[in-house]
């Protein structure tokens, strides 16, 4: 496939710059780790159908200067929240046993944007990366676990964002891994919690996680579904949503509340759970309002 034949035109007018051929999905990865059929799982998502991937190899010297971009992305993407990546945690935890995936501009035709924007930086790699998603095969061998997604876009002026990089760079790792079912970890107050809950139905592993150094970290579980992705942009209602779960009425979650949050911690471990939160709430409200929780009917 050529990279100037790409032609999506699912996805919004204003995801338009994933047609440009000077913009292409890249796979971080060893090639112990390559995929037979990449994309055969959610066969449905035609959004990267056309793309041409650039496939790099975390072994080989020749990619120092990429993984480094990456790096500064997520190091300056994190710096507010005190947790980026270390490179050992980069590479022993992510490149290793799993695979990195994003977005890359070729560094020749680099909007003047992105060039302030990692003014410092050597930009002397073929590619410069503009987003990551590291995604690390689980030991169940069902399930994969999220473990980072960065956006340039969190480092833009609004102007010159690329609207949907981080939700269409998980969906991209996500669609060319063939991941059925996905687990994460996000802090109940992060804008990503917009982002992590639709992608199928989100259930809550834990609600308050005092084993990790932020315990007001949220662990979900998604079962991915392409249609949820698609309504991601169309904003329209899961109408089916009542037909599958039904409120659990006298249990929903403050997340600005440790109390709420600690409370809900119990009732997973001791009531009748699956519980799950809805995409659609998330989606359409505000970070930090209180969201109602649901159980399978
Ligand atoms: C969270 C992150 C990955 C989102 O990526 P992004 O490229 O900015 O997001 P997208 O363009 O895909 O966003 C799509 C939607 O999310 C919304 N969104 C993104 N960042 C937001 C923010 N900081 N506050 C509120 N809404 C936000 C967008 O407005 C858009 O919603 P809309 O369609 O209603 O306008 C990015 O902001 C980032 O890298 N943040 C720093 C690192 C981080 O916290 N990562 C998540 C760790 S779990």
């Amino acid at each position: 496939m050529s990279s100037n034949t790409k032609t999506n035109s699912s996805l919004p007018d204003r995801c338009s710059w994933i047609n440009n051929p000077d913009i292409r999905p890249y796979a971080f990865v060893r090639k112990e780790n390559w995929f037979e059929k990449p994309g055969s799982h959610l066969s449905d998502c035609d959004w990267f159908k056309d793309q041409d991937v650039l496939i790099r190899d975390p072994l080989s010297m020749k990619e120092e200067g990429f993984a480094r971009l990456i790096m500064e992305i997520e190091r300056r993407a994190f710096h507010q929240s005190g947790m980026p990546m270390p490179g050992w945690v980069f590479y022993d935890c992510g490149l290793i046993p799993g695979i990195v995936t994003g977005f890359a501009y070729r560094t020749s035709k680099l909007p003047d944007a992105i060039k302030y924007t990692l003014g410092g930086s050597r930009l002397d790699t073929e590619w410069t990366p503009l987003s990551l998603f590291i995604a690390i095969p689980c030991g169940n061998k069902k399930e994969w676990v999220a473990h980072n997604l960065t956006s340039i876009n969190s480092l833009l002026p609004q102007e010159d964002k690329f609207y949907g990089l981080g939700f269409l760079s998980k969906s991209f790792g996500l669609w060319y891994s063939n991941i059925k079912q996905i687990c994460g970890m996000t802090q109940w107050t992060s804008p990503a919690l917009r982002l992590h809950s639709n992608y199928g139905d989100f259930e809550v592993l834990t609600s308050y996680t005092p084993v990790h150094s932020h315990p007001h970290t949220l662990t979900y579980r998604c079962a991915l579904k392409f249609e949820a992705w698609q309504r991601f942009f169309d904003k329209t209602e899961d109408k089916a949503f009542d037909k599958r779960f039904k409120l659990n009425e006298g249990h929903s979650i403050d997340p600005n509340s440790a109390e709420s949050l600690i409370d809900f911690q119990k009732h997973i471990e001791t009531g009748e759970g699956p519980y799950f939160l809805k995409p659609d709430q998330i989606r359409n409200g505000k970070i930090g309002d209180v969201l109602n929780t649901f159980t399978g009917v």
